[in-house]
């Protein structure tokens, strides 16, 4: 399927786990992939793969906590590709999350703010940065990354969930407000796509309700569709892939 022929497609903080496999699999539906992230290397060799399967793929620094840096990896993105009507937004502090992030009584404050600086106001930050060209474009899609964790609670990583609950309302505002302007805001929210040694991993098995646990291409083929024309009835979502895990009414 080549269904973002020619679209220039901005993705912040892209080269991880599930960023990767999206990019590729924007890139593999004909998107022009601009792929930034805080680990600069990281984002030039999943550009670098794109070229190699034949696609057109870009890099460029970008931390999501440093709002400097996203206003000058997008200007750098819209020199390249031209006006940018496809924005992703991926990245997350996740080793913060697994080291600091703790409960209400025991998270250090500094934890917690660089938490919602990184997965929340940064990507309020690149919103903020891609709308203009869309709204003047009368269209435009957005597709954020949200979580499993938003839905429910636990002990512990507190500042992530609240983070990812912040970006399904930052979904939603987008959604209700520029809607009639032809901007559509969703977000995924994946369920465990985790490498095979994580430990734990048979809890995680037994709380599927799939036959497997999931892989960066279930979300890539996800994000790839909201942000195609497939998707153009679909505004204000927070969509779960994970195989069932937190099926709900
Ligand atoms: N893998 C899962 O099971 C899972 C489940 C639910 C949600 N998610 C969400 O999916 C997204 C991707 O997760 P992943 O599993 O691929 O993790 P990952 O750690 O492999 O990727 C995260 C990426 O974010 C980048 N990043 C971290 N801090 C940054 C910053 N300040 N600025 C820019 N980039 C930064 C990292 O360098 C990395 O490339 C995250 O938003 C995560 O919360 C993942």
């Amino acid at each position: 399927m080549r269904r973002l022929e020619g679209q220039a497609v901005f993705v912040a903080g892209g080269a991880g786990r599930l960023g990767t496999a999206t990019c590729q699999r924007l890139a593999s539906e004909g998107a022009r992939v601009f792929v930034t992230d805080i680990d600069e290397a990281a984002a030039q060799s999943v550009a670098q793969s794109i070229v190699e399967a034949g696609g057109e793929g870009h890099s460029g620094y970008l931390d999501l906590a440093d709002h400097a840096s996203i206003d000058a990896a997008y200007t750098q993105a819209e020199k390249m590709l031209g006006p940018i009507l496809r924005l992703h937004g991926n990245g997350a502090a996740l080793k913060l999350m697994y080291e600091r992030d703790l409960g209400a009584l025991d998270i250090d404050i500094e934890a917690w703010e660089l938490t919602l600086r990184t997965n929340l106001t940064g990507h309020l930050a690149c919103v903020r940065r891609a709308l203009p060209a869309m709204i003047e474009a009368g269209e435009g899609a957005i597709v954020l990354t949200s979580s499993g964790a938003a839905h429910t609670a636990e002990t512990i990583r507190l500042a992530y969930a609240v983070s990812k609950a912040g970006i399904n309302q930052l979904v939603r505002h987008i959604a209700h407000t520029w809607g009639k302007q032809g901007v559509r805001c969703n977000a995924v929210a994946p369920g465990p796509v985790l490498p095979d040694d994580f430990p734990n991993m048979d809890l995680y098995k037994q709380a599927m309700r799939s036959h497997r646990v999931g892989k960066g291409d279930d979300i890539a083929a996800m994000v790839a569709m909201l942000l195609s024309a497939d998707g153009e009835w679909i505004n204000g979502q927070i969509l779960s892939v994970d195989g069932g895990m937190s099926m709900r009414s």
